[in-house]
């Protein structure tokens, strides 16, 4: 099988899953972009948009995601995007330990398909999630974003060599706007790590 017929698999199989969240979501957020990817951005959760459309970053968070890939000059056709939860919760709130532990699973499946060279971690959730290498209850020993944005580091995980790039979420940069110069430098930082040539 090949990765994009994998990839189907897994989403098939995580649909039928029962999972937490499931009930009160519309639809489930499996992911978007090349089933070829070598670089994922991982985000939090679905909103309000991706829950209607069953896909993740298509709202204003999505919009800076998109800005961010221009900027590098990325597209959907070099990159995967996902979330740690494959789920909206309701009203948006942040998502539960348990929720983390029923729905992370699903996202190291995806993570095994693809063979990322590079993951871009957007935000707290899924930042703490790698550094704590996918034990989700040693997650709140691990340094918030704040501090460690834009600070390349290569982790091992599920027996991969990853350069991880912790980055703010992009709904950050939506609400505080002081954030946008850090955000901006650290583009500059992902330009950099993407275009090197191992990735090709
Ligand atoms: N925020 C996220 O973390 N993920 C989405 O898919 C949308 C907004």
């Amino acid at each position: 099988m090949d990765n994009r017929e994998l990839l189907k698999e897994l989403e098939d199989q995580t649909r039928k899953e029962d999972l937490p969240l499931k009930d009160s979501a519309k639809n489930l957020v499996f992911g978007k972009g090349s089933p070829e990817a070598k670089i994922m951005f991982i985000g939090e959760a679905a909103g309000r948009n991706e829950d209607e459309q069953g896909l993740p970053f298509v709202g204003a968070a999505g919009k800076n995601l998109d800005k961010l890939l221009a900027s590098v000059g990325l597209s959907l056709n070099e990159v995967y995007i996902t979330n740690i939860l494959k789920y909206r919760p309701p009203e948006n709130r942040a998502p539960l330990q348990d929720e983390i532990k029923a729905h992370t699973p699903w996202l190291v499946g995806q993570i095994k398909v693809l063979q990322p060279k590079v993951i871009c971690s957007l935000g707290n959730y899924a930042t703490k999630f790698f550094l704590a290498n996918g034990i989700v209850d040693n997650m709140d020993k691990q340094p918030g974003i704040t501090s460690i944005h834009g600070k390349v580091r290569i982790i091992e995980f599920e027996g991969l060599k990853i350069k991880l790039i912790p980055l703010f979420h992009p709904a950050a940069i939506i609400y505080n706007q002081k954030l946008k110069v850090d955000w901006e430098n650290d583009m500059e930082i992902v330009k950099k790590e993407v275009s090197q040539k191992e990735l090709s």
